[in-house]
Parts: structure tokens; sequence; C-alpha cells
């Protein structure tokens, strides 16, 4: 377990570790010398690739949102200091198809957590992953801790339920519990139905021969994309204030799909226009058209800042997708290798 003296051995309990934002977390908190719990589902193929590198170093509970016994269970065994809740259903488009079962998880899950926490350890600081889609049909722009809220699907709605339980425990029971409004943020470990990795593998799958067309929904949504990396230092920092708050984490520029996709097929010297087609299957019931967030707050308060801009972001995640496949001993068909993505 690897230790410091920048927080003697403060327990984390991360649900959501096997995420995108989980991994990056744990990471990061393994670092700053916390003992790092996370709490993973039982699955008959478990999914530990993304935190593969620090597996041996983080401690793995079983437990489920669903499931309240196992939530009370896991805090009673670890006592945890912090308590950085990340599970969810995330997946926007999942959530039309799945509405119930994001309702229970999203939302519902949130309060279990919640719950949990007052009655097993009530000291312990709580950070909730809301999001950017509570927003959804934009009130003002750009979007700040006191835009109301207008969720264009189930997750967003879920989220809003979430978001405001946090708030609530808060001012009833006086617990540290803060809501941490966060932008998209992405990152090579991104799922692949997300749209900047399904853009950023499709790219390398281009490259390297395996597909010939990246079909896509709705070209022009425009979404405030930072990098995943840079977004788990706010939810901790949220954590080590005097005061629970909430707070927008995002970088203060938007862009549409349509552009991710045209510097993406530019990184390997390739024009997108060549190889996107629009297929009305990703086409949502109700759209999400911009995100834009004011992270003032964040700013001022917490001493927050991005460091990777979008064009280092895109360009990071396609040079991870074709350096998988140079790992894997594939040899390029079309376009141009990057500079630094070499053969090992
Ligand atoms: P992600 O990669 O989809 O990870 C979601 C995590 O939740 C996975 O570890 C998943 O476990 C777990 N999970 C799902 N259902 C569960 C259940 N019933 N019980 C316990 N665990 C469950 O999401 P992410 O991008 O890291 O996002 C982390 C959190 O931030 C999510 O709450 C998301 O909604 C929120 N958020 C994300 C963004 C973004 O742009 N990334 C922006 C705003 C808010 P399995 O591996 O078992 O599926
Ligand atoms: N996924 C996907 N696939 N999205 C597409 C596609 C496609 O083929 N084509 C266009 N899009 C558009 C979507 O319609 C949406 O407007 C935008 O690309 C982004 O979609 P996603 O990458 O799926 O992310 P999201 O914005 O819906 O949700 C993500 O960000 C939220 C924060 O605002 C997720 O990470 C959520 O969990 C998170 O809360």
């Amino acid at each position: 377990m690897v230790s410091s003296s920048l927080h003697p051995m403060k327990t984390a309990f991360i649900t959501g570790i096997t995420g995108q934002d989980g991994s990056y977390l744990a990471e990061y908190l393994l670092k700053q010398g916390y003992k790092v719990v996370g709490m993973m589902r039982r699955s008959a193929t478990p999914s530990t690739a993304r935190f593969a590198a620090i597996e041996d170093q983080v401690e793995i509970g079983h437990g489920d949102l669903l499931d309240q016994s196992s939530l009370m269970r896991l805090l009673d065994q670890h006592k945890p200091d912090e308590i950085y809740n990340l599970a969810a259903q995330s997946f926007v488009h999942s959530s039309f198809h799945e509405p119930v079962h994001t309702g229970s998880v999203t939302g519902l899950g949130v309060i279990r957590m919640l719950e949990a926490m007052r009655l097993v350890c009530p000291q312990a600081r709580f950070y909730q992953a809301s999001s950017s889609e509570m927003f959804g049909e934009v009130q003002e722009t750009p979007q700040r801790e006191t835009t109301p809220f207008h969720p264009r699907s189930p997750y967003g709605v879920a989220k809003v339920y979430g978001h405001w339980a946090t708030v609530n425990y808060r001012e009833s029971y006086d617990m540290f519990a803060c809501s941490g409004i966060l932008f998209n943020h992405e990152s090579p470990r991104r799922g692949l139905e997300f749209v900047t990795r399904k853009i950023s593998d499709h790219v390398a799958a281009i490259v390297f021969g395996e597909k010939d067309k990246l079909a896509l929904g709705n070209l022009d949504a425009r979404r405030d994309w930072g990098f995943a990396g840079d977004y788990i230092r706010a939810m901790h920092l949220m954590l080590q204030q005097d005061t629970a708050d909430d707070y927008v984490i995002s970088t203060g520029t938007t862009q549409s799909v349509r552009e991710f996709c045209r510097i993406a097929f530019e990184r390997v010297g390739l024009n997108y226009e060549d190889f996107v087609v629009v297929d009305p299957r990703f086409f949502r019931p109700a759209e999400v058209e911009l995100l834009l967030g004011d992270a003032s707050k964040a700013k001022e308060k917490l001493g927050w800042e991005p460091e990777v801009d979008f064009q280092g972001l895109v360009e990071m995640m396609v040079d991870a997708d074709l350096q998988r496949r140079l790992d894997r001993f594939q040899k390029p068909q079309r376009g141009t290798l990057p500079a630094g993505v070499k053969s090992s």
C-alpha cells in the first residue's frame, strides 16, 4: 500500500471504481497517500481493465447501488473518511431504453448511499457525481450552479434526484455532502459507446483497415469537453474544504461533434467528410443541443484549473487508440501516424 505524510492513511471509498473516473480517482488518491477501497458489483466477467495497473494497491469490496445492505456492510467494514459516489448507469442513450433501471441506480442509488452513510459513518465526507445533463434544455448560457435544471432524458432526471438528495442530506442532517456538477469529460479510458471514444476508436480502426465508415447521430450537438484526469482533482478538492458545497466543473469552451470528428481525422491526415455518415439510429428522443459551463466558483474557491485543452484531448484519445493497435502488432493501411505513436 502506498503511504505518504500528505494524508496519513485516510480511507477513501469509491463506488464505480471500474469506470473511467473511478480508475483515475483511485490512482490519484493512492498518490496522495490514501487507502483506497473500491466497490464493484458481482459480474461473470469482472471488468478490472481500467485500474489493472493499481489493482494490487486497491482493496475491492463487492456491493451494488441497488442493494442497501451491501452498502451498509461495506461502510461498516471500512469506516471511510471520504466517499466518492461515482457509480451510475451513465449512458444517456441507454437510459431511454432502461428508464426504470436508470432511475433505480442513478437516482435512488444516491439516497441508498447517503442513507448508509447517515446510519453508519455520518462524519464521513460525501461526493456525488452530478452532471451537466441536469441542465438539458438550457435555461441560460453559460450554465452555473444557480442555473435551473431542465433534464431531457431519464438519466438527466435521475441525476437531478441524486443532486437534490445530496443537498437535502446536507441541509437535513448537517452531513458533509458535496455535489460536483461535471460537464463531459473524456480520456483514452472512456467507454466505447460515448461519442468521443467512438470517434477516436473508429479513426484508428479506419487507419488499420478494420472499418471504412463511422456512423454517428447528431453532428451538431455541442458539448463542453474536458479531460477526466483534470476533473477528478476537483472531486478531491471539494472534500478538502471547510464547508460542503456544490460546484460546476467545466472548461468554459464548447465544440460540436462535427468539430471533434474534424480534428480526430486530421490527426491521421484524413478528411472526416470521406468517412462519417449520419445514421438515425443514434438520434435520441430528446436531445441536449448545447452545454457550456462556467466554472468560476470552482476556480476561485477550490483553486481548480483544467490542464488539457480540447485539441490536446482529441489528439490524446486518437493517439491512444492507434497505439493500442500497434501494440497488438497490427499494421496501418491508410493515413499517417502522428510522430509520438510508434511500434514498441
Ligand atoms: P462509467 O465509466 O460509465 O462508470 C460507471 C461505473 O458505475 C462503473 O464502474 C459501473 O460498474 C458502475 N455501476 C453501474 N451500475 C452499478 C450498480 N448498480 N452498482 C454499483 N456500481 C454500478 O462512468 P464515468 O464516466 O466514470 O462517470 C462517473 C460518474 O460521473 C457517473 O455517475 C456519471 O454519471 C457521472 N458523470 C460523468 C460525466 C462524464 O462526462 N464522464 C459527466 C458528469 C457526470 P460496471 O463496470 O460493473 O458496469
Ligand atoms: N453516444 C453517441 N453516439 N453520441 C452521439 C452519436 C453517437 O453515435 N452521434 C452524435 N452523438 C451526440 C449525442 O446525441 C450527444 O448530443 C453528444 O453526441 C454526446 O453524447 P455522449 O458522448 O453519449 O455523451 P452525453 O453528453 O450524452 O453524456 C455524457 O456526458 C454527461 C455530462 O453532460 C455522459 O458521460 C453522461 O454520463 C454525463 O453525465
